[in-house]
């Protein structure tokens, strides 16, 4: 049922009474026991949501459409033109696939609790991997495929899954990359071993199976189906790794009830969608964008999903994404900027779109990374649809900051905004003594305490973790690591990240575990990298390296080791490609590195040199040094004008 209020009064009831607001929106769900109480505190005083409810998400998504006139309803379309597919799924299909498969996870040991990780392409297996971890209770986490095996070890060592399900291999481009010999690697990495690793044998990169351990997910798709197992509210329904600051990724918790909930909601509120709708959400399954909008919220909805296996440009052509709406009757599509800007890039003239008749299209929604005006003017101007930036990350699973096109007297979308609190965030900018700050002044972006269902309540094994980094600075606050500012109007502007992660191509990475990796290389005494502006991905990282004493390794050379060593160890999505080689760092005179003055020097920012520079001399060194190699936007020789 679509929310028939206004904007203004659904988000100050959400914050007035939060618990009667959620328990409402609860109660639209089908529960296996509804829960009575909306909010409590847990052992560790972090807030739960519908702790005495129980329900199971595959049973929502799955069975309860089957049961009430959606057996024959396509659930999933996979279009994967790197494949040369399309399949389309119905609900009826779908729940007997998973209910299998869920059977046959069963018989290899999977249960309540146990972990399972997921290294798969956007393929229909992994949905129904997904569903089926769902439907036993165990908890999934997908692992995005651009990983590289070091990155995985540290996820099967934190994670400890019972069970890995990979595909023999992906499709980058006409690029095939074999997953199953990174999944070999990085078990021979982890100190955890799994029981079992499930592979979905691709005809076009077949893999061996290591007798005993490895089992062919067609086999296990042959079991008998089971019933979903009804779960607390509580339970985690998964967990998704995210770049902290460091090396150590964060194991981000998404539990059953909250997040069935808060998803329904944004479906209905935020992107305005009925069920039998079709959504197509551009992003992969590895990303909370994937997870929430191309899997978990369609089908609590009774939508369809198409499921996309390819790149928004060169598979065939910048049209392809065109296609998908004119072919799939799609109403909603979703995807980040980065996308945008690749189409844009090969087709400016929107030529490829106007193939297609994209007339049931209704909103572009955006997020992963702030949207520049020049991006969404174009895109907006190109499809005549509405063009909306909103604002989330790993952590909330779904938006914090957006403009809800299902609710009535919204303020309309604005270029370089994402829009207004969703209900439910009590949203704030704060200085740095955690004071909010007037109406167009820049600050920290944070939510008051409690955060509305959907949120993580924790991180996986590291709850101290969650409370130093997210609660402690500002008590009573989660903070979120952007800054940004509120204009007069209330309309919301996300600038940047505070800390060290940065933003690739929508995908979130962080500085210090890539410093981390040039700091272990023998030439080189320190380091910093910097997210520099790029004109397709956003950020790329660049690395400022100072080598040791005596050391005489050629930059090139040293640039080529590092190039692959991050490669190596993250994976090829860090794109991190350039490294100058300086004589110092510019620091302050008690040794910190001034990572956002170099930042602002590459990107030609203007800015002012901090009091408490050591050598201010510096500057013009480094200045000197990225014209030489033409690094920065303010020194590359192809820069846009
Ligand atoms: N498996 C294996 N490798 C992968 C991969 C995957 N799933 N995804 C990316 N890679 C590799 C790419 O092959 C590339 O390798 P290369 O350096 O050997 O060429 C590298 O990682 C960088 O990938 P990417 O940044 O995606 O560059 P690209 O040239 O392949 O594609 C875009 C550029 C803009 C088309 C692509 O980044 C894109 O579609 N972006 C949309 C962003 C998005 O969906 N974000 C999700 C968050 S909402
Ligand atoms: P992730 O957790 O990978 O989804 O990344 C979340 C980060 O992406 C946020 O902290 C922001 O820095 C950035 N981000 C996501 N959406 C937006 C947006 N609409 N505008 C600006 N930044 C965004």
């Amino acid at each position: 049922m679509k929310p028939a209020c206004s904007y203004a009064a659904t988000h100050a009831a959400s914050l007035a009474d939060p618990a009667a607001f959620w328990l409402a929106q609860a109660h639209l769900l089908p529960w296996h026991t509804p829960p009575t109480e909306a909010l409590s505190r847990d052992a560790n005083g972090f807030y739960r949501w519908f702790r005495d409810g129980e329900l199971n998400t595959c049973y929502l998504c799955l069975d309860y459409h089957v049961q009430h006139g959606r057996a024959d309803q396509p659930a999933l379309i996979y279009d994967s033109p790197v494949t040369n597919t399309r399949r389309t799924y119905t609900y009826a299909e779908l729940l007997d696939r998973t209910a299998r498969f869920a059977g046959g996870l069963r018989a290899i040991g999977v249960g309540f609790g146990d972990r399972v990780i997921l290294y798969l392409p956007n393929v229909p297996e992994a949905l129904i991997a997904m569903l089926a971890c769902a439907r036993l209770g165990a908890i999934h986490s997908v692992v995005f495929g651009g990983f590289a095996p070091p990155e995985l070890a540290v996820r099967i060592d934190d994670a400890q899954p019972r069970a890995i399900i990979c595909a023999s291999g992906g499709m980058e481009f006409d690029r095939v990359i074999p997953y199953k010999p990174l999944v070999d690697e990085a078990i021979s990495k982890a100190i955890f071993k799994p029981a079992h690793v499930v592979v979905l044998q691709r005809d076009f990169v077949p893999a061996a199976l290591q007798p005993g351990r490895d089992l062919d997910y067609q086999d296990l798709l042959q079991a008998a189906p089971v019933p979903a197992v009804p779960v607390p509210a509580t339970h985690p329904l998964y967990i998704l790794y995210t770049s902290g600051t460091t090396g150590r990724p964060k194991g981000v918790v998404r539990d059953h009830g909250g997040h069935a909930v808060a998803l329904r909601f944004s479906m209905a509120a935020i992107y305005n969608l009925e069920p039998g709708e079709v959504i197509f959400t551009g992003s992969d399954i590895g990303w909370a964008v994937g997870s929430s909008y191309i899997v978990y919220g369609p089908l609590l909805r009774g939508c369809t999903t198409v499921l996309f296996e390819g790149k928004p440009v060169r598979t065939p052509d910048a049209g392809t994404f065109w296609r998908l709406v004119a072919q799939h009757n799609v109403r909603v599509m979703f995807t980040a900027p980065t996308a945008i800007r690749a189409i844009k890039k090969e087709d400016p003239e929107g030529v490829l779109a106007r193939q297609y008749d994209l007339r049931g299209l209704r909103h572009l929604f955006l997020a992963g990374e702030r949207c520049d005006p020049a991006t969404y003017d174009w895109a907006r101007e190109l499809l005549g649809v509405p063009v909306v930036d909103h604002w989330w990350q790993t952590e909330s699973g779904w938006p914090m900051l957006a403009t809800l096109v299902g609710l009535d007297d919204m303020p309309a979308p604005r270029a370089g905004s994402a829009g207004h609190p969703v209900p439910g965030y009590d949203l704030q900018i704060l200085d740095e003594a955690g004071q909010p700050v007037p109406a167009g002044t820049t600050g920290l972006v944070a939510v008051r305490l409690p955060l509305p269902p959907g949120c993580f309540p924790t991180l996986w094994n590291d709850d101290a973790r969650f409370r130093e980094a997210y609660l402690a600075p500002y008590p009573g606050y989660y903070l979120s690591g952007d800054g940004g500012y509120r204009d007069a109007e209330g309309y919301t502007y996300i600038m940047g990240r505070v800390d060290d992660v940065i933003n690739v191509a929508g995908h979130r990475l962080s500085t210090g575990e890539i410093e981390e990796i040039l700091a272990a290389h023998p030439a080189v005494a320190e380091c910093a990298v910097l997210g520099i502006a790029d004109e397709l991905r956003g950020q790329v990282p660049v690395g400022v390296v100072v080598l040791k004493d005596g050391q005489t390794i050629g930059e090139e050379a040293l640039e080529k080791d590092l190039v692959a060593s991050v490669r190596h160890r993250i994976g090829a999505l860090a794109c991190f490609r350039r490294v100058l080689v300086a004589q110092r760092l510019p620091k302050t005179r008690s040794g910190k590195i001034l990572r956002k003055t170099l930042r602002q020097l590459a990107d030609g920012e203007a800015f002012t040199l901090p009091s408490t520079i050591d050598d201010p001399l510096i500057i013009d060194e480094i200045r000197g040094d990225l014209q030489r190699r033409g690094i920065g936007r303010a020194f590359a020789p192809d820069q846009p004008t």
